[in-house]
């Protein structure tokens, strides 16, 4: 018997103001058609002021909950990733766990910027596997509205707020690829990379939150390389090949790595679910909230194999494999 950790519901929420890329135009050296050619994006949602990333966090949990037929009692975990916190400290999972009303199970933050949901999914997995935790809401969250540079074309137009969630839940299977839930993950980190994607202030260092800094086409090209090649390894530790994927849901930062992606795994993009369109980069919110937009077009279905990949700031980059 194998314990795996399966999906049991989704859920997402967006702010209500949507930014179309014409916004940007007004006041910066940029087109709607630059960003939509580069980057595939057409517009995003910001937050409104006073709405916190554990706000979005929060009504994404609660949609994930409803889907899933549970109330947050159930849950013995929450898992938020972000890199847009409320505060310094708590971490913005216990805020979340305050606002869905759970007073039980414990709640903690994960930092891995855009890779911040497969780094999640991995942790849940393995709380999960070990017996730590029955049920699990994993979450990502951000408002990254709130550490752009808006002087910064090369940044800017590329991010939008969002949230997203799963709740994992225990099951037994046979220890077979057939088995729903977590299959195999994988991840990677190397901060010899930091510069090319990092925020310029920080606690510790300027004592203020800072601002959005990238190489972009330095970060382009590492993502090319690395989210295919952990993609193929969380692929093959599963005993599985991109011919046995039903989607591809990866981290939505720019349509032409997601297209190089899916072809360097020899995936169709009509088994790639795209959402970078509508939301932008979300950073670790990107993920859950193309797993539940997916899912509501009717893509994703029960039984379904699905390799989430995703890489960002560190860098950091990893992919989980799981049976819907
Ligand atoms: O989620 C975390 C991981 N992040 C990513 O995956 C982002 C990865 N990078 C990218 O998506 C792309 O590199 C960008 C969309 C950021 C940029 O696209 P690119 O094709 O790599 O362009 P580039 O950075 O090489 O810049 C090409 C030109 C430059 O002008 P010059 O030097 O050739 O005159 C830029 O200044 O495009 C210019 N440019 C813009 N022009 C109009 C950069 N941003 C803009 C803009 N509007 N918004």
């Amino acid at each position: 018997m194998t314990i795996r950790a399966v999906v049991r519901g989704v859920g997402h929420y967006l702010p209500a103001r949507v930014v179309p890329n014409a916004e940007f135009e007004t006041r910066l050296d940029t087109t709607d058609e630059w960003i939509r050619t580069r980057t595939g994006i057409e517009r995003r949602h910001f937050a409104a002021e006073g709405e916190t990333t554990s706000d979005l966090g929060a009504k994404a949990a609660e949609a994930a909950l409803a889907d899933a037929g549970l109330a947050a009692a159930d849950l013995d975990a929450i898992v938020l990733a972000t890199s847009t916190a409320d505060l310094t400290f708590p971490a913005a999972a216990t805020m979340v766990q305050q606002k869905i009303g759970m007073t039980n199970g414990f709640a903690f933050d994960v930092q891995a910027v855009c890779a911040g949901f497969v780094f999640a999914l991995a942790n849940a997995n393995a709380l999960i596997q070990s017996g730590q935790a029955r049920r699990v809401l994993v979450i990502g969250a951000e408002t990254f509205s709130r550490i752009l540079d808006f002087e910064d074309r090369g940044t800017c137009v590329l991010f939008g707020d969002g949230a997203g969630a799963v709740v994992l839940e225990a099951a037994e299977g046979k220890g077979t690829a057939a088995d729903r839930g977590i299959l195999a993950t994988d991840l990677h980190s190397d901060g010899s990379y930091r510069d090319l994607l990092y925020v310029d202030g920080g606690v510790s260092t300027t004592g203020t939150a800072g601002q959005v800094r990238m190489q972009g086409n330095q970060v382009f090209r590492h993502a090319v390389e690395k989210l295919a090649e952990t993609a193929h390894a969380a692929l093959d530790k599963a005993g599985l090949s991109g011919a046995d994927v039903d989607w591809i849901v990866p981290h939505q930062a720019n349509l032409r790595i997601i297209a190089a992606t899916a072809q360097r795994m020899q995936v169709p993009m009509e088994r790639v679910v795209v959402t970078v369109q509508d939301h932008g980069n979300t950073s670790a919110a990107s993920i859950p909230l193309a797993l539940s937009v997916g899912k509501a077009r009717g893509q994703i279905k029960e039984g379904d194999l699905i390799v989430t990949e995703a890489i960002g700031g560190g860098l950091s980059w990893g992919a989980v494999v799981l049976r819907w």
